[in-house]
């Protein structure tokens, strides 16, 4: 199904995060930030989630879950779910240079990873699905992607 266009900038920012999540598992071709030594993309890591995921999250918290809650039992439960794992990527963002620095990066990959491709691939679908086209147009033009909303 094609993305509704209010939450395509969401889309847009996963594909960000995405390109970050793989530069950071062990796995990681050796390119761009892939590169980099397990210091650097620490830094990354902090940099990303200030000026990226912050803001990202408050757009989904504030603005796209209010709008879908309460309307079918599965999709809250979704967006509770959802809403730990924003917890627990601040957590692991926080914890970041606790420990082994190339297994904790590993893991932040792999946990951001997946929560983008739950985000895309279950839960959008059903926002739209349990949202419907109608409502979702009032978030039309509310939700900017956050590289072209900080010039970035
Ligand atoms: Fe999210
Ligand atoms: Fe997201």
């Amino acid at each position: 199904m094609k993305r509704h266009s209010a939450i395509v900038p969401l889309s847009h920012d996963h594909h960000h995060a995405l390109i970050l999540a793989q530069a950071l598992k062990k796995n990681a071709p050796k390119i761009g930030l892939g590169s980099k030594s397990a210091e650097e993309k620490v830094e990354a890591v902090i940099n990303s989630y200030n000026t990226e995921l912050i803001p990202h999250f408050n757009h989904e918290e504030v603005l796209l879950f209010p709008l879908a809650l309460g309307k079918d039992e599965e999709l809250d439960k979704m967006i509770h779910n959802i809403l730990e794992e924003h917890n627990k990527i601040r957590r692991s963002v926080e914890a970041l240079r606790d420990g082994d620095l190339e297994e904790n990066l590993d893991a932040f990959g792999k946990l951001l990873e997946n929560h983008v491709r739950t985000e895309e691939r279950v839960l959008f679908p059903k926002i739209e699905e349990v949202v419907g086209e109608e409502e979702l147009n009032i978030l039309n033009g509310q939700i900017i992607a956050v590289k072209d909303s900080c010039g970035i």
